[in-house]
């Protein structure tokens, strides 16, 4: 690729987006979170009223969907159509359909030519489930980001306690694992590391020693 890409993918809330967020300012590369793109599908599925079921009225509403990024501190700002989203998109409702939404054929192909397109003028980190293995096959340095569940279901508790969000730690667990399930299960790209990714587990290690390990595996490929 002309210009350079990092590719970090990984289950449900194993710090890939905090890790990419701070890796992106540190590097100067556009960030570009994957996942939030079909949180916005999802969401757009239901402002125009469909079932998640709905493949077919999901797949006619694709071409009316705009997704734009805006700066934003402490979170990048998402936008539908126009309309500020960021929030909305992290709902429980959405987090617990997103996974059906983001399985069909025609929302994946649509996301992926997005995808591409945003790397075509300059150095990215995606993050995501499919970028190492579909959407960025070529990328300079793929990353899988593993944690073990019951970190990661801290870590979301924890989110989303400061949120407000009283969700208790069972569920929370069983929540993740379930999607984990379902996006490593999916017929079209499903969560997989990729032959040449290189695995780091974040399990009891703190953000800045993932950044910096990180940090120094694109060093040596750059
Ligand atoms: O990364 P995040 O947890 O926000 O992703 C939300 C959901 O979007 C995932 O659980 C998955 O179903 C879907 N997704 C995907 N492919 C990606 C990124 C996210 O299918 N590259």
């Amino acid at each position: 690729p002309a210009f350079f890409q990092v590719a970090i993918d990984g289950p449900a809330s194993a710090g890939k987006s905090t890790i990419a967020k701070i890796l992106a300012s540190q590097l100067h590369f556009v960030y570009v979170d994957t996942g939030a793109m079909y949180r916005t599908v999802t969401v757009a599925a239901k402002k125009a009223g469909l079932s998640y079921e709905d493949e077919a009225g999901i797949t006619a509403l694709l071409p009316k969907i705009t997704i734009e990024f805006k700066p934003g501190n402490p979170v990048q700002r998402v936008f539908l159509n126009g309309e500020e989203v960021t929030e909305a998109i992290r709902s429980t409702e959405v987090t617990n359909n997103v996974s059906l939404v983001s399985s069909y054929a025609a929302v994946r192909t649509d996301m992926v030519d997005k995808q591409r397109a945003m790397t075509e003028s300059n150095p990215v980190i995606m993050d995501g489930r499919d970028i190492g293995t579909t959407v960025l096959p070529n990328a300079q340095v793929k990353i899988f980001l593993v944690a073990s569940v019951d970190e990661r279901a801290e870590r979301r508790y924890k989110e989303n306690k400061e949120k407000g969000m009283a969700v208790d730690l069972e569920t929370l667990k069983k929540e993740i694992e379930e999607r984990d399930y379902k996006d490593s299960h999916r017929a079209i790209s499903p969560l997989t590391k990729a032959k040449d990714a290189i695995e780091v587990d974040t399990t009891g290690i703190g953000i800045d020693d993932v950044v910096a390990k990180i940090k120094t595996i694109i060093e040596e490929h750059q």
